[in-house]
């Protein structure tokens, strides 16, 4: 009983209260992070909106405003390290906090590794990684002078393991879990934690804008983008560690932990006759 009570007490002073809470989405003009987005105005957030389609930026803000909630547009490119710093000056400015960034903005890249354009492979580094890290650095000052904060990384089951066709992006995914690990113990002197969502097949524009074979892009039953933005505020408010999204993908972890030559082997089938042949498409 004394356990159930101390756990329960320890559970409710590690939980964020989101009301009010200044919340910085990256990607949040469509996808996973609008649904994030929405998702955290319903918990009563303060949000700031970045991406680059500014009109799809201000049409999620003026929603979210009728809905009672503020929202702040910034069209925002994470590669540029100085849009970056004036997505984080927009919140500062507005609101004089940032208490949770979303890490969220990201592409795909498909293809056998043996034919990858290597043009490619750096444009989605830079985007998926590179782009997550610019935004931790544009936030942390922040959030160390709060004393507490929260930085959310949306990486994918493909972060831990990668399937046949996904090596490029896995990769972007891999070192958003590796800098994860690190900024995690870096950071938690200063009250600041970090969440790394892993997310499966989603409802996005992703699969239809990610560059490369269509055949060896994700596949199977995807699940609602709103699904995924529920368990990304739950973990933010929770302050989780970690989360794995889709049935098919906590099933291929946890087999992949114990018999990853298994897992080999039912991509290889799952992948075989696919004709090298097909052309690259945007
Ligand atoms: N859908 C899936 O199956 C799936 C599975 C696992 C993980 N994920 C991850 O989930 C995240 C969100 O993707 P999604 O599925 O919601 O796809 P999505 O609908 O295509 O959304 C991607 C978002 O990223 C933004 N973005 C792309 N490049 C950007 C840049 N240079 N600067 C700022 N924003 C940029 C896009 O906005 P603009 O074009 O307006 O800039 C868009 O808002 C990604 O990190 C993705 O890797 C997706």
């Amino acid at each position: 009983m004394t356990d159930a009570i101390s756990a329960r007490k320890i559970a409710a002073m590690k939980r964020l209260e989101l009301r009010e809470a200044v919340v910085i989405v990256t990607g949040a003009s469509s996808g996973i992070g609008e649904a994030a987005a929405l998702e955290f105005a319903r918990a009563g957030s303060r949000l700031v909106l970045a991406a680059r389609r500014a009109d799809r930026l201000d049409s999620l803000a003026r929603k979210i405003t009728q809905e009672g909630t503020e929202a702040l547009a910034v069209p925002t490119d994470v590669t540029l390290p100085a849009s970056v710093a004036a997505m984080a000056r927009a919140a500062l400015s507005r609101w004089g906090t940032i208490d949770v960034l979303v890490n969220n903005a990201g592409f795909g890249v498909f293809g056998k590794v043996e034919s990858l354009d290597p043009d490619l492979c750096r444009r989605v580094l830079e985007v998926n990684y590179l782009g997550a890290i610019s935004c931790l650095q544009a936030v942390v000052p922040a959030m160390k002078e709060q004393g507490r904060g929260q930085i959310v990384q949306i990486s994918s089951i493909l972060g831990l393991r990668s399937v046949p066709g996904s090596g490029a992006y896995a990769a972007t995914k891999f070192a958003l879990e590796a800098v994860s690990q690190s900024a995690r113990v870096e950071l938690a002197p200063f009250g600041i934690g970090i969440t790394v969502v892993r997310p499966g097949r989603t409802e996005a524009e992703f699969t239809e804008k990610s560059v490369g074979r269509r055949s060896l892009r994700p596949r199977g039953r995807p699940m609602p983008a709103e699904a995924v933005a529920r368990a990304i505020v739950r973990a933010t408010r929770a302050r989780r560690r970690e989360v794995n999204l889709t049935l098919e993908g906590r099933a291929m972890l946890f087999l992949d932990r114990w018999a990853p030559w298994l897992v080999d082997r039912v991509l290889g089938r799952m992948t075989r006759g696919e004709r090298e042949a097909e052309p690259l498409s945007r």
